[in-house]
């Protein structure tokens, strides 16, 4: 009994994940957020690794375990149960998606449910669980189950069911496939500083340091690594060669292609890894306003600046302020790059942030839409005539991207729209689907998360 109460009280791993996820479905906490409160953090980094692992797998499967969940619990749990259907979710999450071993993981999920101190939940989970295993119930399977269409649909893909029908509607060709990328782990990919060495230079101090990884063949900065790791492995990170961005965040840089003396506008700019691209691009600008509406990101996008030694650049303003109101921070002199990397509904990182899916609501796509269009509508009136704005999300949901581009070109006589795969230079070769205005990239693409680019210019 000692030796098993000691196991049981030693298991941080998945009380940290536990207690994140109920802070997710529990109070609509982002999960990067409930895993990064220092004072709860396991000690081990084993530990912090394998808390981090569980909760991102449940997040990313949840659709998935929820409809086997309670196909499997005699009765649904009541909401006031959340810590012990979590811990339901953790174990189903640990037999269909880990090599942990089945018994070790229905014991640690009874020790976890006891740790909850409601009497029935050791049992219960016990009881889950091994029918699961028992009914060798497989996921690729359970169509005999008395599920419904839409619940079949959500155990093979994982996701919402409003979610999946616009993603049906917007991408009636690639709605599985896109599914399916967004299930799947994302690589990690790092973006060299071109003004402190060149790619290939970079690849093989990586492979000096016994990594691997390869080009990517659009974005011309980026490396994919093989595995991902820690940033301090990476050979000359604190001295600011590289920074981690995913390589479809590395065209805006490119694509909005500023040119020495150009005044640039960053208008959503933290955390900031395109402003610290376009500054590494293009050394002689005569000015770059990076702004933020919120404070404290704009403190990464700060230290950012100083580990890549562009701090100091002249011309270069930092400042916390609301984009669509420009008489509140503009000093009157008009842009010749602007560019708009709006807030969205992220359904284009998925991959990274599984918890996006249960986050976003259908409503908060018609807010965000309306958002986009004012953002552009208050800062089209500070490009100069002639200049380029780059709009930009990290979002696949058409109604976000085309749509917000066809509804701002209908009402502007005075802006063209540049089809950006035709920008020379860029990165040489086509790229992404047409989709309105602008370029689609897909979930998955080349590796890539799914984003969306269109350059407005005006007349
Ligand atoms: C997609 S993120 C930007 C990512 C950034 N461009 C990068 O590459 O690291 C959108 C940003 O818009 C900011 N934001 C939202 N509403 C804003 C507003 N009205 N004015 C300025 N920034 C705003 C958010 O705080 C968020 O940091």
């Amino acid at each position: 009994l000692a030796e098993s109460r000691l196991r049981a009280a030693n298991d941080p791993a998945r009380d940290r994940a536990a207690a994140a996820l109920c802070e997710v479905l529990g109070r609509g906490r982002s999960l990067t957020a409930a895993l990064d409160d220092r004072k709860q953090a396991p000690a081990r980094d084993a530990d912090r690794a394998f808390a981090q692992e569980l909760a991102y797998g449940v997040m990313r499967w949840l659709p998935r375990l929820e409809v086997l969940g309670d196909a499997l619990l005699q009765r649904p749990l009541r909401t006031r149960d959340l810590d012990v259907r979590v811990v339901v979710l953790l174990g189903l999450f640990q037999l269909i998606e880990t090599r942990v071993p089945p018994h070790a993981v229905v014991h640690a999920s009874v020790e976890l449910a006891r740790r909850t101190r409601k009497p029935w939940a050791g049992g219960l989970v016990n009881a889950v669980l091994r029918r699961w295993q028992r009914e060798n119930w497989r996921v690729d399977d359970v169509a005999a189950r008395g599920l419904s269409e839409d619940e079949l649909l959500r155990v093979r893909l994982a996701h919402p069911d409003w979610l999946l029908r616009r993603l049906r509607e917007d991408w009636p060709e690639h709605w599985e496939s896109l599914c399916e990328a967004n299930n799947r782990r994302p690589p990690m990919t790092v973006r060299v500083n071109g003004l402190k060495l060149e790619r290939a230079a970079w690849m093989h101090a990586l492979r000096e340091v016994g990594l691997g990884g390869v080009e990517h063949p659009l974005a011309r900065d980026a490396v994919m690594l093989e595995q991902p790791c820690a940033v301090g492995r990476l050979p000359g990170f604190e001295q600011g060669w590289v920074s981690v961005q995913d390589a479809a965040g590395q065209l805006a840089a490119a694509l909005l292609a500023p040119e020495p003396g150009h005044r640039v506008l960053d208008a959503c700019a933290a955390p900031g890894s395109k402003t610290c691209h376009l500054l590494e691009r293009q050394p002689a600008l005569a000015g770059l306003t990076a702004l933020d509406a919120d404070a404290t990101r704009l403190q990464r996008l700060q230290e950012s600046l100083t580990r890549l030694g562009l701090a100091e650049r002249d011309g270069l303003q930092v400042r916390a302020a609301d984009a669509g109101r420009p008489e509140t921070w503009w000093d009157g002199r008009p842009y010749d790059r602007i560019l708009l990397d709006v807030p969205c509904s992220a359904t284009g990182v998925i991959r990274r942030h599984p918890d996006i899916k249960h986050l976003r609501r259908p409503d908060d796509i018609r807010q965000l839409t309306a958002s986009q269009l004012n953002l552009l509508e208050a800062l089209w009136p500070l490009l100069l005539p002639g200049g380029i704005l780059l709009y930009s999300t990290c979002s696949v949901l058409r109604q976000e991207n085309g749509g917000v581009l066809e509804e701002f070109l209908r009402r502007h006589a005075d802006a063209r729209s540049i089809d950006p795969a035709r920008v020379a230079g860029a990165c040489g070769q086509p790229w992404g689907l047409r989709a309105g205005p602008g370029r689609q990239i897909l979930t998955g693409t080349l590796e890539m998360d799914g984003f969306y680019y269109g350059l407005l210019a005006k007349d």
